[in-house]
């Protein structure tokens, strides 16, 4: 694909390689530190030691087997009041490539995907911000490709829906490929369409599910997405906002 004028920092462009490491998260955040990297840069890793997940979680994936990288991306133009843009992207870009496998994800805020309620794909998202705008940004994903047992957690992987293996390159690829056209319309504003493809998707979006905050259970339904990214859930005519860590919704 062609850069365009706004977005010539196509994710891919320079790719790093390694077998094992602790998180890629953490490998692109000490490249960006030494302040030469190129934007775009994705490192792909086969085994994270040390995997990390939302809410200090932790990220388990059976060596080799399936998509777990970092991307960096130095953008030029998103401003901190707007950043939950970049969670619609990744997740919307996610969705699509699923579904040009022929899967049908949904997104769990902020941006688990799901597949029938098992996971499929985690995102990690880890900004650095300089005056009122990101300076960078580290895009973690682990997309479950070709593992297809997985315990008794509740997941889910493209080898497992489809029945086919997919080359953990050709995943990458595809991935990014989605990525890329989807961070341009972020780059050059157009976030519209962006918005109503994540909420299209979200799961318990206008729908009544139940919830768990610190005060207890309660049923409610999502609203929208703030402008700090937190979620808007409305509970008998009454709107709360939620960070990460203040919710629980239970399916
Ligand atoms: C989550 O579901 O809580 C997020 C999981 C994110 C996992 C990916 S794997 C590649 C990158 N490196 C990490 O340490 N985490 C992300």
């Amino acid at each position: 694909m062609l850069a365009s004028k706004s977005y010539e920092d196509q994710l891919g462009q320079n790719q790093v390689h390694l077998s094992c490491v602790d998180s890629t998260n953490n490998y692109a955040a000490n490249l960006l530190k030494t302040g030469d990297v190129v934007s775009g840069t994705v490192i792909l890793a086969d085994e994270q030691t040390n995997g990390r997940g939302q809410r200090g979680s932790a990220w388990q994936s059976k060596p080799g087997m399936n998509l777990q990288f970092s991307a960096i991306w130095l953008p030029k133009n998103i401003n901190t009041q707007n950043h939950r843009v970049l969670n619609f992207a990744v997740s919307v870009s996610i969705i699509r490539f699923l579904k040009k496998k022929g899967i049908e994800g949904q997104i769990k805020w902020p941006n688990d995907i799901l597949v029938n309620g098992r996971k499929i794909c985690g995102v990690l998202i880890e900004n650095n911000v300089r005056g009122n705008f990101l300076s960078s940004s580290v895009i973690g994903v682990g997309l479950n490709v070709n593992q297809t047992d997985f315990g008794n957690l509740k997941a889910a992987s493209i080898k497992g829906e489809t029945g086919e293996f997919t080359p953990i390159q050709s995943a990458l690829d595809g991935l990014l490929l989605e990525l890329n056209k989807v961070l341009e319309l972020v780059s050059s504003n157009q976030i519209d369409d962006l918005e109503s493809i994540y909420f299209k998707h979200l799961f318990g979006y206008n729908t009544e599910l139940q919830f768990e905050d610190m005060n207890g259970l309660f049923r409610g339904e999502i609203i929208g997405v703030d402008d700090t990214g937190n979620l808007k859930v409305q509970t008998n005519g009454v709107i709360k906002s939620y960070g990460i860590k203040e919710v629980k919704f239970l399916f």
